[in-house]
């Protein structure tokens, strides 16, 4: 009936040790359809690892993926991003000394082995153009604002076309206007069919955006489900307090995190 790409994620039982620190403890989930997750914890919780086990740049020490019934653990990141799986990084990579679109051809030129030049550069425009970044086309990526490398790492993403995209702090550094706009292509996105898993410390953007929030702590994935669930679980709230501290009845995780930010905002005005 349509011609959305099937999407199937199996994550089980994922592990991954640095020497004796188990950064990614026994995670396990699935991803099924257009999905829209967000991907929330303290510094540290393993975040930014289990997306480097996902894209295939670290390989587990423990624990099996599928996508859509493919064993992928083990694979590239190429090889991954060919079977459909894309993510942004927490520290932007463009080429600086390139210019934005040549920037977009070149995932596009590495993945579409059957594409000619003028297809992926036709593919690289329509792309500028939904990121209304035509003008900024022949700009050098090292001229960009922080935001807009962020929009451009989007923008190449974009260009393999991903069934699943993962987001490592897109919004971190960038002004709130570009935010807006980078919030509204994730929902425009995720519209078409894609599925998502966006990382953020911008909690107040994360519950409004996602439609299932996971909680990484200390490696595990400690919640999963209704965001509106799981900003009261008390395991999540007390992964916020801190370890020694008992949440308190009918405080949720958005008033800690509230208050541990107002706090580090008055420190750092004194
Ligand atoms: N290549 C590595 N070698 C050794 N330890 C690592 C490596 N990468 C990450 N770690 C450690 O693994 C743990 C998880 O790190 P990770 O970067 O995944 O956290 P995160 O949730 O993304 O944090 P943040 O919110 O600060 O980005 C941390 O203790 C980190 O120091
Ligand atoms: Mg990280």
């Amino acid at each position: 009936m349509s011609n959305q790409p099937q999407i199937h994620l199996k994550v089980r039982n994922l592990s991954k040790n640095f020497g004796g620190l188990q950064a990614v403890n026994n995670v396990s989930f699935e991803i099924n359809g257009p999905e829209l997750i967000g991907l929330i914890g303290p510094n540290g919780a393993g975040k930014t690892t289990l997306t480097n086990l996902l894209d295939g740049a670290l390989n587990p020490s423990a624990g099996t993926i599928y996508f859509n019934g493919k064993r992928i653990d083990g694979n590239k990141p190429y090889q991954v991003a060919q079977v459909g799986l894309g993510r942004t990084f927490q520290v932007t990579r463009a080429f600086r000394r390139m210019t934005v679109l040549e920037n977009m051809l070149v995932p596009g030129m590495a993945l579409r082995t059957t594409a000619n030049r003028k297809q992926v550069e036709q593919k690289a425009w329509e792309v500028l153009e939904f990121l209304t970044f035509e003008h900024l086309a022949h700009d050098y990526a090292r001229s960009l604002s922080g935001g807009q490398q962020k929009l451009l790492e989007l923008g190449r993403l974009l260009m393999l076309d991903p069934s699943i995209i993962i987001l490592d702090e897109p919004f971190s550094g960038v002004h709130p206007k570009l935010m807006e706009k980078i919030y509204e292509y994730i929902t425009t996105v995720n519209a078409q069919g894609k599925a998502f898993i966006i990382i953020s410390h911008d909690m107040d953007t994360i519950f409004t955006l996602s439609k299932r929030l996971w909680v990484l702590n200390f490696g595990e994935l400690i919640a999963d489900g209704d965001p509106e669930v799981v900003r009261h679980d008390p395991a999540v709230v007390e992964a916020y307090l801190g370890e020694e501290e008992e949440a308190e009845e009918g405080v949720d995780v958005l008033d800690v995190y509230h208050l541990v930010e107002e706090r580090a905002e008055e420190e750092g005005e004194a």
